[in-house]
């Protein structure tokens, strides 16, 4: 069982709070989210690091609730994000500007405009024209914009291949063949100031060897583009993608990690910046849903839920896998025969999981879907009509606070107009 959960009476607590009781007051499928995990997640990160040259910026993209990011801001985080939208989150959140990376291969104008103006640490850049793009932008607001350049160092990182961002047939960085010539290009702008230089080779990484290998490759560019631009880096991005356990994966040790990046790029004078997403969230969420009804064709039993692919697409999207829990206990994991657990979108792909061993639910029985406190409710959509479900958060002091209350029918058509 994943820590944090514990069954009491035979109902099912998460840090603390008996679900049952909860999704008596709050309808169904909604996610819940524990502080207690995400303290202790991100204490883990800052236990092994030196603050003086270790800063850990949290991938909003991961769990951007606005709950969430306070908690960020206030263990002293900064952010890293990868659009407009999660620039104005944090900031609201309270995480000072200047300790937000921007990263993403298609910032617009407005939003590297919107960037300046709040005066983040450094942009991530990931091409040429990006380049020029932010040099025109911080021309025309009169500042001079700091960068730090992606490199894409083409390292296979072993993971899903749709969460694999460090390979050539991948969008993002630039080539590392090509990487000095581009900071040579940037040396010749007169509006941007390079700051750094990055790398994020993938995500729910649960080896060393993929970070390793590119840790180096980056290594080796640095003495080269100091000597050859005349300059000294001041940052060293690490990106994120360190994994977490949904089912049998033994990840690394954020301390582990953290010291191999040491290692490597632990030059002295250098600043390392981190970006954990999934690694300081995902296990401390977890999506609350009840069955509807339960079925067989012929060998196959269904159980359908209210919960579906809008709510949570990771099983759709990448096979992803999610410890599924009855909420009232129902005797020996070992006795309980396959099923599939689906949802209510019309689409064969929408399912939480598939050919799992699964008690005898019954139509009214809750279950609670682990391990989606990241790229849970941020990947969510109203696909089907459905409403986004609501998002509560049991604070540090044990209390329940709903973080964003469930959509209705009026936020569904917001913005639509009949001819
Ligand atoms: N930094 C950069 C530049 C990134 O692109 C990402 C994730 C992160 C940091 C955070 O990575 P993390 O520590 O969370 O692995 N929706 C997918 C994951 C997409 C990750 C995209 N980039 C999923 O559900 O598995």
């Amino acid at each position: 069982m994943h820590s944090g959960l514990e069954y009491k009476e035979q109902n099912l607590h998460f840090g603390g709070q008996s679900l049952q009781q909860i999704a008596a007051l709050q309808e169904t499928p909604f996610y819940i989210y524990n502080s207690q995990s995400i303290l202790s997640n991100i204490e883990a990160w800052q236990a092994a690091s030196d603050p003086d040259r270790h800063h850990i910026c949290y991938a909003v993209k991961a769990n951007s609730n606005l709950a969430i990011l306070q908690i960020m801001a206030r263990q002293g985080l900064g952010a890293d994000i990868v659009s407009g939208g999660e620039l104005l989150r944090c900031l609201q959140a309270g995480i000072p500007a200047n300790r937000i990376v921007y990263s993403g291969v298609g910032k617009t104008a407005a939003e590297i405009a919107l960037a300046l103006e709040a005066g983040i640490l450094l942009f991530s850049v990931e091409s040429r024209q990006e380049l020029e793009q932010i040099n025109e932008c911080a021309r025309r607001a009169g500042v001079l914009a700091a960068i730090s350049m992606r490199v894409n160092p083409d390292v296979d990182a072993a993971t899903h291949p749709y969460i694999s961002t460090g390979l050539t047939e991948n969008k993002f960085g630039i080539h590392h063949d090509q990487a000095l010539a581009v900071f040579q290009m940037a040396n010749r702008l007169e509006h941007v100031r390079i700051s750094g230089i990055g790398f994020h080779i993938g995500s729910q990484l649960t080896s060393l060897d993929g970070f390793a290998a590119a840790a180096q490759k980056v290594r080796e560019l640095i003495p080269q583009i100091e000597s050859e631009c005349r300059l000294e880096l001041e940052w060293i991005d690490c990106g994120g993608g360190l994994g977490i356990q949904y089912n049998a994966e033994e990840p690394p040790a954020p301390a582990d990690y953290m010291k191999l990046m040491d290692q490597i790029l632990g030059i002295p004078g250098k600043q390392l910046a981190f970006e954990p997403g999934r690694h300081l969230v995902g296990n401390a969420g977890l999506l609350v849903s009840r069955v509807l009804y339960t079925k067989e064709n012929g060998d196959r039993r269904f159980i359908i839920c209210d919960a579906a692919m809008n709510d949570l697409i990771r099983p759709a999207l990448y096979q992803g896998y999610h410890a599924v829990y009855p909420v009232t206990e129902h005797g020996d994991p070992a006795s309980w025969n396959k099923a599939d657990l689906v949802g209510p979108v019309c689409e064969s792909g929408d399912f939480i999981a598939r050919q799992r061993p699964l008690p005898n639910l019954q139509a009214g029985d809750l279950v609670a879907i682990h391990s989606t406190g990241a790229y849970g409710f941020v990947m969510a959509s109203n696909y089907n009509s459905r409403m986004r479900a609501a998002e509560l958060l049991i604070t540090p002091e044990g209390d329940l606070h709903l973080a964003r209350r469930r959509e209705t029918y009026a936020d569904l058509i917001r913005g639509e107009q009949l001819l």
